[in-house]
């Protein structure tokens, strides 16, 4: 079978010599004034993807202000092929540079493309190693009972910004070594100020560059990212000294120990943009999944029970598909994007120079063809099954593949029975949390409401 992506570079470039050249044309997509989908992508997310998919099917145009166009992507074997694609055609370091670069500065692995972007990924990889992750275990452990200890009894209150204390705590202590002290409470400092800025990404490009005073988004995101960058190039150059470097374990010594093929180590500049990297992409992506896994645990009382069942017997398997469940229902990252750079075939499309496509997580893991009752929160559906190729990736995929999925994965098969050994929770609302955007992620509008009944099991 051809793939859906075929072509050599000049057909992908739109210029088959002694034929007619495909033209490049965009798929149908909705109508409306861009400005409206644009209000409706931000505001309503979920009902637009519903609607352009159930309007146009498994790739549609979404077109937004300032000539950018979405090809959004739900057919799994389009979606293969855009991961298994030419990376050097379909970028997704470009894609991520317009709005992430300031942030995480030049050398981040997200916003790489190419021989550059593989060093870095290739340098980072071997840090997340599996046998590593085990020695992390009890300071996760530690890290959520400290978090639980904090839950008001009787009282409700919202889960995820509690998950977000436990995976920043996580993030301090396994991936920059920090474990407590005026160190770590300044370098947390500087971080939530970041994140507290960076929630609003949009008012935060609206201000960028613009000369507008001190007090203009932009100039406190400059002003606290610098801060932090500084911080962490202490915090690097200390650890460089440090006589333990070889024995620790955090990714942080790791990353200075780490060497390219050519022998070479990491600079502290790309040190630093790597753990800024991973700090941003990793935080709030775990704790939202954690925030959203409670949230309809607590909804579906016969799954809970079936996995505090599980726990009890020192079982597993439900655990694992009750994460992977959540992630297929409530993806916290609703698509991945890679530039187009030049003209490209995905399946009967020719996607020109200049679009950005994007393989629909949210949509291809609703798809009623893969899986029955797609809306239902049903972890049985993937014990002792494997998830359907490319119709399961809440990590993305290809080169680009999240770095930090085992380690996601790993942190909440430890913080999930932690907190449900700690606690006994009930939800704070009759039906689960809506999908709210923030930001670019999907997140529980109401934060995952719920009230701790008991200290303990019941
Ligand atoms: C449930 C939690 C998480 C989710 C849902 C998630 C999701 C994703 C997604 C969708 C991508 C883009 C992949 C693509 O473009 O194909 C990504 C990239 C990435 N993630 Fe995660 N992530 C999570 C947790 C983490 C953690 C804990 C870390 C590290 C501590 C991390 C580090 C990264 C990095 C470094 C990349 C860039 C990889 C590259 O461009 O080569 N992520 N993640």
């Amino acid at each position: 079978m051809p793939s859906p992506l075929a072509g050599s570079s000049e057909e992908l470039a739109g210029r088959q010599v002694g034929q007619a050249a495909p033209s490049p044309v965009l798929p149908d997509g909705p109508r409306h004034p861009r400005i409206v989908q644009a209000w409706l992508w931000l505001k309503k997310p979920t009902w637009f993807l519903d609607h352009c998919s159930r309007a146009y099917g498994e790739v549609f145009t979404m077109r937004l202000p300032l000539g950018m166009n979405l090809v959004h992507i739900a057919d799994p074997e389009l979606v293969k092929a855009v991961f298994t694609g030419n990376s050097d055609v379909l970028r997704a370091g470009e894609a991520n540079a317009a709005i992430l670069e300031p942030l995480l500065g030049p050398h981040s692995v997200l916003i790489l493309d190419g021989p550059e972007h593989l060093r870095q990924r290739k340098l980072i990889l071997p840090a997340f190693h599996g046998d590593r992750m085990r020695a992390w275990e009890a300071a996760i452990r530690d890290i959520t009972r400290a978090e639980t200890a904090r839950w008001p009894q009787g009282q409700p209150f919202a889960l995820r910004p509690s998950m977000q204390s436990i995976t920043l705590d996580v993030i301090m202590r396994v991936v920059f070594g920090v474990d407590g002290g005026a160190r770590r409470d300044e370098l947390r400092s500087h971080i939530v100020t970041v994140i507290g800025i960076g929630r609003n990404p949009f008012m935060l490009l609206a201000t960028r560059n613009r000369k507008l005073g001190p007090h203009a988004p932009w100039a406190r995101f400059i002003r606290a990212r610098d801060a932090l960058n500084a911080a962490l190039a202490g915090q690097i150059r200390e650890r460089r000294r440090a006589a333990d470097l070889e024995q620790r374990s955090d990714i942080l010594s790791q990353l200075l120990l780490a060497r390219d093929d050519e022998g070479r180590p990491m600079t502290d500049d790309e040190v630093r943009d790597e753990l800024v990297t991973l700090l941003f992409a990793g935080h709030e992506t775990t704790a939202t999944s954690l925030a959203w896994a409670f949230d309809l645990l607590l909804h579906h009382p016969r799954v809970l029970g079936r996995l505090q069942a599980e726990l009890d017997g020192g079982g597993s398997e439900y655990l694992d598909a009750t994460i992977m469940e959540t992630l297929r229902v409530r993806p916290v990252v609703a698509l991945v994007d890679r530039h187009v750079r030049e003209a490209t075939r995905i399946g009967g499309h020719t996607i020109p120079a200049g679009m950005v496509v994007c393989p629909n997580i949210y949509l291809t893991q609703r798809r009623g063809d893969l899986y029955q009752d797609p809306a239902a929160f049903r972890p049985e559906r993937f014990v002792g099954q494997t998830p359907p190729g490319f119709g399961w990736f809440p990590f993305g995929g290809g080169i680009r593949r999240c770095l930090g999925a085992a380690f996601a994965t790993f942190e909440m098969r430890t913080v999930i029975p932690e907190v449900l050994h700690a606690v006994t929770l009930r939800p704070a609302s009759r039906r689960p949390a809506r999908i709210r955007r923030e930001s670019v992620t999907f997140v529980p509008h109401d934060g995952a409401r719920c009230i701790v009944t008991r200290v303990g099991r019941s």
